[in-house]
């Protein structure tokens, strides 16, 4: 039996105490996201986004309730689940000494496959999403949207079980992010997993979830969950429709709204 995976997020309140400040940022919050769907979500600076991430990603301790990742049939070791996790702030992860080529293919270092084999799979990605780049490249001399493409190029590379993203393509170019997208599509047809993308670009958001979440700050939660309208695959004249273009303006009103005091 082919494992399956599933993220549970269960009456999960974060409060953050710094400096005397107490400020609330998720309240009582539950969702899951199973194989094979996208949960996009949008919302404005500080509504809480990374600190949702981050909780599932088991970087923050949440105040109360819990986050998992969990697998069926159920392993041993949930330790075994491979999960990508491509963070806001990209220099945080990729290794800027290292040429563009190592940093793709890291990952693969752990599979014992050679040198020669390892240039070769990580070219092939280098090709499918930022084939103007130099595989011998320092990462440090790559442009930041150049470096985040090598952050989600590594993600695709260790062939994860799940993914959860934080704003990952927020310095890519359009061109860029579609090949992104694309390729993330391409594993996701082939591996079925559930995936969690951030993004502050609601045709991002539209392109890739099947569920589209719209955090709010005042509520600190969820104020509408939307069932994507566009069944995969999706493409960028998708868009163009007349449902589409109005649910946009809905969301677009929302994050207006949403960022008013
Ligand atoms: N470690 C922290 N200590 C105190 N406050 C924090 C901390 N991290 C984030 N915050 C606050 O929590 C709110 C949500 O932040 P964040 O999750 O980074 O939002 P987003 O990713 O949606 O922009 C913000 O008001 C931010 O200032
Ligand atoms: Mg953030």
């Amino acid at each position: 039996m082919i494992p399956q995976y599933k993220i549970l997020v269960e009456n999960l309140t974060v409060e953050y105490n710094s400096n005397k400040m107490h400020q609330t940022v998720i309240s009582n919050m539950s969702f899951e996201v199973t194989n094979n769907m996208t949960f996009a979500i949008l919302g404005t600076n500080g509504s809480g986004k990374t600190t949702l991430l981050n909780s599932i990603a088991k970087l923050i301790k949440p105040t109360s309730g819990s986050t998992s990742i969990i697998s069926f049939p159920t392993m041993e070791n949930n330790l075994d689940i491979t999960v990508a996790l491509l963070n806001q702030d990209y220099r945080q992860t990729n290794y800027p000494w290292a040429s563009a080529i190592e940093n793709i293919t890291f990952p693969l270092k752990f599979k014992k496959i050679n040198k020669r084999k390892r240039f070769e799979i990580g070219k092939e990605i280098l090709n499918e999403i930022i084939p103007e780049v130099n595989p011998v490249k320092k990462v440090y001399n790559l442009s930041g949207g150049q470096q985040q493409l090598i952050a989600i190029a590594r993600a695709i590379i260790s062939e994860p079980d799940v993914i959860l993203a934080d704003e990952p393509l927020s310095a890519a170019d359009t061109i860029h992010t579609m090949q992104a997208i694309k390729a993330i599509e391409r594993i996701r047809e082939e591996r079925k997993f559930p995936m969690i993308w951030i993004s502050h670009q609601i045709d991002e958001a539209l392109l890739l979830g099947d569920t589209i979440g719209l955090l709010s700050k005042k509520s600190h939660g969820f104020s509408r969950i939307i069932e994507n309208p566009l069944g995969r695959p999706r493409n960028l004249i998708d868009l163009t429709n007349a449902e589409i273009v109005k649910l946009k303006a809905e969301i677009i009103d929302f994050l207006i709204i949403d960022d008013k005091n």
